[in-house]
C-alpha cells in the first residue's frame, strides 16, 4: 500500500480537491486512531507525523494507494482540552462531515474494553440524523478477553438499535496483533466499488 500524507486543513473548504473517494476517522482522544492508521496502511508513525496534539484542531488527509483519500479527524472529549476548544470541534466537524461531497463512509472508532460511552452514542446518533453512512471499529480487541469483547460490543449495538432500526456495519480491530485490519481494508474496497466519479 502507497499512503502519502497530503494536507492538514481547518476547514472543509480547504480540504483536498473531492474527486477521489474519502474515508473519515474519528473518535475520542486516545481511542486508538493514530495506531489503527499506521496499521493499515503498513507505515508507523504515518498519522503520528502529521500531529499536533492538543493544539490545533486539524483534517489530516492522506492519499492511499493514488486510489482514495483518508481523512484523519481530531479526536472528540479529550479530558484535558478546554471546554472551549472542545466547543470549536464540534462545529468544524460537523460542517466537514455533512459538506464534503466525497466522503463515503465515517468510521467511530470506539474502545472496545469500554462500556457504552455516551458521547460516542451522541455523535453516532447524530451521524446518523444527518444520513452520514458510518461504520464502527472497535479498537484495542486484544486488551480484553473474548466475554468482556464480546459483552462490551454487543451493548455499544443494543445502545444505538434503541434509537435506530439498522445498525450500522462494525469491524473489531486490534492495532497490536493486527486483527480486522483485513476487513476494515475490505470494507473499504467494496465501498471503493460503489464510487462513481465525477464528470
Ligand atoms: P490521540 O491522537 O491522542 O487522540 O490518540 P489516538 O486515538 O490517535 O490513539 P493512539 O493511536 O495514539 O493510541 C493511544 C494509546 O493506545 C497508545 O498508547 C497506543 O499504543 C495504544 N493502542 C492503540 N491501539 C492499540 C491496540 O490495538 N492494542 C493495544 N494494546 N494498545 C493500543
Ligand atoms: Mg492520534
Amino acid at each position: 500500500m502507497i499512503a502519502k500524507y497530503i494536507s492538514g486543513c481547518t476547514t472543509w473548504t480547504k480540504c483536498p480537491p473531492a474527486h477521489l473517494p474519502e474515508f473519515a476517522f474519528t473518535g475520542r482522544s486516545n481511542v486508538g486512531k493514530s495506531s489503527l492508521i499506521n496499521a493499515m496502511t503498513g507505515i508507523n508513525k504515518l498519522a503520528k507525523i502529521s500531529s499536533t496534539p492538543g493544539k490545533t484542531q486539524i483534517i489530516n488527509h492522506f492519499l492511499i494507494d493514488n486510489n482514495w483519500y483518508l481523512a484523519d479527524l481530531p479526536g472528540y472529549g479529550y479530558a484535558r482540552i478546554s471546554k472551549k476548544t472542545r466547543e470549536k470541534w464540534q462545529p468544524m466537524m460537523r460542517e466537514y462531515l455533512n459538506r464534503r461531497e466525497n466522503l463515503m463512509t465515517t468510521f467511530v472508532l470506539i474502545d472496545s474494553r469500554l462500556e457504552p460511552q455516551k458521547i460516542d452514542l451522541e455523535f453516532i446518533d447524530w451521524l446518523g440524523e444527518n444520513s452520514i453512512p458510518l461504520a464502527l471499529v472497535f479498537t484495542k480487541a486484544d486488551k480484553c478477553s473474548k466475554n468482556e469483547l464480546k459483552r462490551n460490543v454487543d451493548s455499544v449495538l443494543k445502545k444505538i438499535s434503541e434509537n435506530w432500526e439498522e445498525l450500522p456495519a462494525h469491524v473489531i480491530t486490534s492495532s497490536e496483533t493486527g486483527a480486522g485490519i483485513e476487513d476494515l481494508l475490505q470494507f473499504i474496497d467494496g465501498v471503493n466499488r460503489l464510487w462513481v466519479p465525477m464528470a
